[in-house]
């Protein structure tokens, strides 16, 4: 995509931190890595010490029974579980050679960077056009926002279907136009990643088949994680797969071949075969 008007920067105070301290700086062609992290809510442990990194342009699959913590993991890249109260984050996730949690860090800038897509379709109660220039507007976006709306309506393979018909509400679309909707909402501002938590589960076949087409066109350009119950979609679409298990323990993380064909831990093993989750 185009230009932005805001820098790369993701701190918004005058703080140059650490910038002769490189021992964070990720290894080449890594987005994201998680070092050490420990979530929790109150007392209850969500994530259990996970170091994992997650490569750029690629597709990330995040799988693992209910209640393993994939959502929270997920949550932690872009710090929407800041949102949570009684949500506790130790530990480092470096993105752009950052910890996102440093202290100088900008949540909303963070969010720029790393858009997100949820299991419901959520537009706002706007016209298809505001659904798709709503960040822009909200970051002083200063150029055209028709042609940006026109190129994130095409990233997300919707532009054909709606482009008689910006005006009128997102919530007049199908399921899985409204979830094309969003991802087009999320790319708008340009991105380098974007998270998926379980994008499909509340669409229909044909629909979650198109979103997984999507999926394979945007790691071209953007690096994608996804979450999902649905260990086949995992084998289709991702390239590495991270497999979470009770506890929010990171049992195995490799080519997603290799997790699906020839896992190393038992436990995956089972898990990967229906033996229990
Ligand atoms: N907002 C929350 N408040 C309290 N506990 C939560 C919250 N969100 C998740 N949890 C708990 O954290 C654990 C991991 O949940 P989650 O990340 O949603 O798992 P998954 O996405 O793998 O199903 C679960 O035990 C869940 O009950
Ligand atoms: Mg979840």
């Amino acid at each position: 995509m185009s230009n932005t008007t805001s820098d790369d920067s993701l701190i918004t105070t005058e703080v140059q931190a650490d910038s002769n301290d490189d021992s964070a700086a990720p290894a080449a062609g890594t987005a994201v890595a998680a070092r050490n992290l420990n979530v929790y809510y109150g007392d209850e442990q969500a994530i259990d010490d996970v170091t994992m990194e997650i490569p750029e342009e690629r597709v990330t699959a995040l799988i693992g029974p209910s209640g393993c913590g994939k959502s929270t993991f997920l949550r932690c890249i872009n710090r929407m579980n800041d949102m949570i109260e009684i949500c506790r984050v130790e530990g480092d996730v470096e993105f752009g050679g950052k910890n996102v949690y440093d202290a100088d860090v900008d949540p909303v800038a963070l969010r720029r960077k790393i858009g997100m897509v949820f299991q419901k379709p959520n537009p706002f109660p706007k016209s298809i056009r505001d659904n798709v220039a709503y960040g822009l507007k909200i970051q002083g976006f200063d150029g055209d926002i028709d042609e940006r709306v026109e190129e994130s309506l095409k990233g997300a393979a919707l532009w054909d279907e709606v482009k008689d018909q910006l005006d009128s509400s997102g919530l007049e679309l199908s399921g899985g136009q409204q979830q094309r909707l969003c991802i087009a909402r999320a790319i708008a501002p340009d991105p380098e990643v974007i998270l998926m938590d379980e994008p499909t589960s509340a669409l229909d076949p044909v629909a979650a088949s198109k979103i997984e087409d999507l999926i394979d066109d945007l790691a071209e350009e953007y690096t994608v994680i996804i979450v999902t119950h649905n260990m086949q979609q995992a084998a289709r679409i991702s390239d590495r797969t991270a497999v979470f298990l009770t506890g929010g323990e990171l049992v195995e993380y490799d080519d997603t071949a290799k997790i699906f064909e020839d896992p190393e831990a038992q436990r995956v093993e089972d898990y990967i075969t229906g033996k229990f989750g």
